[in-house]
């Protein structure tokens, strides 16, 4: 591993001696001490004579000084791991150089300048998968957030925007596609049985654009005629056996560049768009300029390898990754503390996108429950941090779900409180102001108050101050007149134990109890930290709606009868707010039986009201198969777990299992009708087939809890009958939960049928790593020594260790096996990749908000990764923040 941090120890200083045996922390980078660098660098020319061991860099730069900057006459530049094989400068070899610490240093006299740097690496060592890397015997590049550093040394930070031309040479045999960003210029071969292409890319960018693939890869190629007639060429490249099942993104990039015409007037802009699918990447895709490159796990999809789930999540990262050509690449970001500029917009685009391509308000639940699921914990926990963080060690670290999920609601926020048109506006001020520029999160704020006409003073607030706010309701009724109390608490985090108040914008409704309906949505902004509104003509008091389509990314403690919640989670006419009384009724029961708060005869009258809620969801012929299966999802354990200033794992789970299996015995007959109708429908694409497949296994899963035997012998038949992954998955996943025969033999088959598809072969890991099963550790174990097992791979690591690691009864278990074994896998992966290796470590960084017990032991093990010798940065970080 190449993470300087120790220092060399110059031979008889006993001081430094002893201090380079002491890890040396990494240094904190502020986001108050940015300064624009003092060198522009319009022009990059790169040459790579490529190899899978020895890669050789050539890379020219004209410099000069930059007028908006303070003048040195020092340029540094950037590096991880180099060495330096030779510089020359204005065309004469130089020995002018010095290195500090992994950084190239030159004096330059003059106004203006060419450097040129020679650099060697070997992919194929390179591990981390930043930089150039060999995958699956092809060479592909990662260079988002400081990975252009390790390839040649540079300037690499996102406010140096520099037009690249690239020649690629390599065997014409090991690298038959030779890809880079922008066009393809001219191609040609040498007698030696190598071949070259040159690219350009006439568009400035920043080094964390930049991409090369080289590689044995094959195109599904398509085309798409822009909105003023532009002809671009689409191609998605993969592997050979690969190409039948790249049809849905290739249909998702069409719709994403269509819908971003419509939506949002923007336009592509080059002539050629290209998609690689890799199979060895750290995250989900990347937005390099006109050559994207992917995690396979979102490219290739068809019905027998891919569910439903697999479907969307290629459209939306397809989407993504496109809409970045806009908001990311032609605006870039000033520095990295601005990352949610171009995330937290992306991913709200992206977002609206799923909206309109499928149902908008399933989708709108599930973009809430990945924020509960995974950004309030982060919000609530050490590792909190505003959507634009103050400062950060290590930068993969802030690829969060607060800076992509939150930094989406804090613009949808916007949104709402000024309606689409206007926020069109300001979008469109915002994309014709910077076009071209590195930017920042108050130049998008500007160009929205501006653009939309929109007071955004306070609002700004979003974007320092960290934590979930808490939002008290209380509904109260006199005479004709209801009045609505409102207070707000955003908590104390890390850094910020002082807050102010926020401006919170809630849409809400007022229901009568006899129509059952409303006089119409309102919007209210809470913006001090308490307020009263009052509303008239109300002769009965009202059953109130609020945070409608989860308005604002709060909290609602909400003082109301659990009648009313019935009342709303039958009769609500806002999807998501129906949703939400449900999940309250759900959620406020099980915090009362953790809690041992409930007597036996109170419980059941709760089970007894939830599970006449369920039933009339079950029987409302209103709702789609797809909403339905929506409203079906309890809580989940973690987001449970949330909802507690003191959580016991052990008996959430006990909590949660035992009214699932409640209401599957309540409800029994109802879930088996229910199973029929679905497993009569027939497969395709089109909503009502996917809702069908929804409710079926969610219906077995209620089976399986309050009738095992049943359960089994259903989910075993839905296996069998199965002509598609969706049905597959969910009844393995059902059986992988119980002990018996059905389970072996599924599982066998499972593997049986899929060797050799990696993707699929994840999903085997992942359901056993998931599972319900009470031994899921030592099946976790036992998989952990599979020949298909390796850490090298991170979809692999990521299908067994992750899903293992978000399995809260198997990662909570009482002995804290769980918690030594994922700290185990923390130090055995920091040295191979530890941008992956940090991912893990939030899970115990909750060891504050654990019982006691839990909470001992989870600190334990954060401290044994803390001692160990030279943790990478990203291990480190997140390590000391957790115990910090
Ligand atoms: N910028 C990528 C995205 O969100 C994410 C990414 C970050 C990928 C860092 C790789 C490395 O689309
Ligand atoms: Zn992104």
């Amino acid at each position: 591993m190449d993470i300087a941090r120790t220092p060399s120890t110059p031979d008889g200083n006993p001081e430094l001696a002893d201090a380079a045996r002491t890890p040396q922390e990494p240094p904190t980078i502020r986001r108050e001490d940015y300064q624009p660098f003092p060198w522009t660098v319009p022009e990059v020319s790169l040459d790579f004579d490529l190899g899978l061991e020895a890669t050789r860099i050539v890379s020219t730069l004209k410099v000069a000084r930059n007028p908006a900057a303070e003048a040195s006459p020092t340029i540094r530049l950037n590096g991880d791991g180099l060495e330096v094989v030779s510089v020359a400068i204005d065309g004469e070899p130089s020995n002018g150089w010095t290195m500090d610490g992994d950084d190239l240093l030159l004096t330059l006299p003059g106004e203006a300048h060419e450097i040129r740097i020679v650099t060697e690496i070997d992919p194929s060592a390179n591990t981390q998968l930043m930089g150039l890397y060999a995958s699956d015997g092809m060479l592909c590049t990662q260079c988002e957030a400081q990975g252009f550093r390790r390839i040649t040394f540079f300037p690499d930070r996102p406010d140096v925007l520099s037009t690249y031309r690239v020649k690629m040479h390599g065997d014409a045999e090991t690298f038959p596609v030779l890809l880079c960003n922008g066009n393809l210029e001219s191609t040609g071969k040498d007698e030696d049985g190598t071949h070259w292409a040159e690219w350009h890319d006439p568009w400035p960018k920043p080094s964390y654009l930049f991409a090369l693939v080289a590689g044995q890869l094959v195109a599904n190629t398509d085309s798409f005629t822009t909105m003023n007639g532009r002809e671009v060429t689409l191609n998605i490249y993969v592997r050979d056996g690969d190409l039948d099942r790249t049809g849905h993104a290739m249909e998702s990039l069409k719709k994403s560049m269509r819908w971003d015409e419509e939506t949002f007037g923007r336009e592509y802009d080059l002539d050629l768009f290209n998609i690689v699918a890799v199979s060895d990447f750290n995250m989900g895709a990347m937005e390099n300029k006109g050559l994207n490159v992917f995690n396979t796990k979102y490219v290739l999809a068809d019905e027998d390898t891919a569910t439903d789930g697999d479907f969307d999540g290629v459209e939306g990262v397809i989407a993504h990754e496109y809409f970045h050509n806009w908001s990311g690449n032609r605006i870039t970001c000033r520095d990295w503390f601005q990352l949610s500029l171009k995330e937290g917009f992306t991913v709200l685009r992206d977002q609206l996108f799923s909206q309109d391509m499928g149902s908008a308000p399933v989708k709108r639940i599930e973009d809430v429950r990945v924020l509960r699921g995974a950004q309030f914990p982060e919000d609530s926990g050490p590792l909190a941090h505003p959507i634009r963080p103050d400062s950060y060690r290590e930068i993969s670290n802030f690829y969060t779900a607060t800076v992509y999920n939150k930094g989406a609601e804090v613009i949808r926020m916007m949104r709402t409180m000024c309606g689409e048109e206007r926020f069109r506006k300001g979008t469109d001020l915002y994309f014709d102001r910077h076009d071209g520029e590195a930017a920042t999160c108050e130049d998008f704020v500007r160009a929205i108050e501006e653009g939309a006409g929109l007071d955004l003073e306070q609002f700004r607030r979003w974007y320092s101050q960290a934590g979930t706010p808490k939002i008290t309701v209380r509904l109260e009724h006199a005479g004709n007149t209801a009045t609505l109390h409102l207070s707000q608490d955003v908590p104390a985090t890390p850094g910020q134990p002082e807050k102010q108040p926020m401006p919170i914008p809630l849409k809400l409704a007022l229901f009568d109890r006899e129509s059952k309906s409303h006089r119409g949505e309102e919007l209210i902004v809470l913006d001090s930290q308490e307020a009263s509104f009052t509303f008239e003509g109300f002769a009965q008091p009202p059953v109130l709606s609020i945070n409608r389509g989860f308005s604002a990314p709060v909290v609602i403690e909400r003082d109301i009868a659990q009648d009313d919640l019935v009342f709303l989670a039958a009769h609500d006419d806002d999807p998501f707010a129906r949703y939400e009384a449900l999940q309250d009724l759900i959620v406020s029961h099980l915090k009362q039986s953790v809690n041992g708060d409930l007597a036996d005869a109170e419980r059941d009258s709760a089970r007894t009201a939830i599970a006449a809620a369920i039933r009339a969801v079950l029987q409302d012929d209103a709702l789609d198969d797809l909403m339905r299966g929506e409203l079906l999802v309890l809580p989940s354990e973690t987001y449970l777990a949330e909802t507690m200033a003191v959580a016991d794992p052990g008996r959430i789970h006990e909590e949660r299992q035992a009214l699932r299996a409640a209401i599957g015995a309540t409800l029994k007959d109802d879930f088996s009708a229910l199973h029929k109708r679905a497993s009569a429908v027939p497969y395709s694409l089109q909503p009502e087939a996917r809702g069908a497949r929804k409710v079926k296994t969610q219906a077995l899963m209620f089976l399986a809890a309050g009738d095992p035997e049943l359960g089994r012998a259903m989910a075993w038949a839905q296996y069998e009958a199965a002509d598609n992954m969706t049905d597959r998955q969910g009844a393995l996943m059902v059986l992988t939960g119980v002990d018996g025969i059905e389970r072996t033999n599924a599982l066998l088959d499972f593997y049986n049928r899929y060797k050799g598809n990696a993707l699929v072969v994840d999903k085997w890991f992942a359901l056993q790593a998931g599972s319900m099963h009470p031994n899921t550790i030592e099946h976790v174990k036992a998989l952990a020594e599979h020949p298909d097992f390796t850490m090298k791979n991170p979809n692999r690591v990521r299908s067994l260790f992750m899903a293992f690691a978000y399995n809260p009864h198997a990662f909570h278990a009482a002995d804290g096996e769980g918690y030594r074994l994922v700290a185990d896998v923390i130090l055995a992966l920091d040295p191979i990749n530890p941008q992956t290796a940090a991912r893990f470590v939030p899970q115990l960084g909750k060891w504050r908000r654990m019982e006691p017990k839990r909470s001992a032991m989870m600190k334990e093990q954060l401290e044994r990764i803390a001692s160990a010798p030279a943790l990478s940065r990203d291990t480190y970080e997140q390590v000391s923040r957790s115990l910090g």
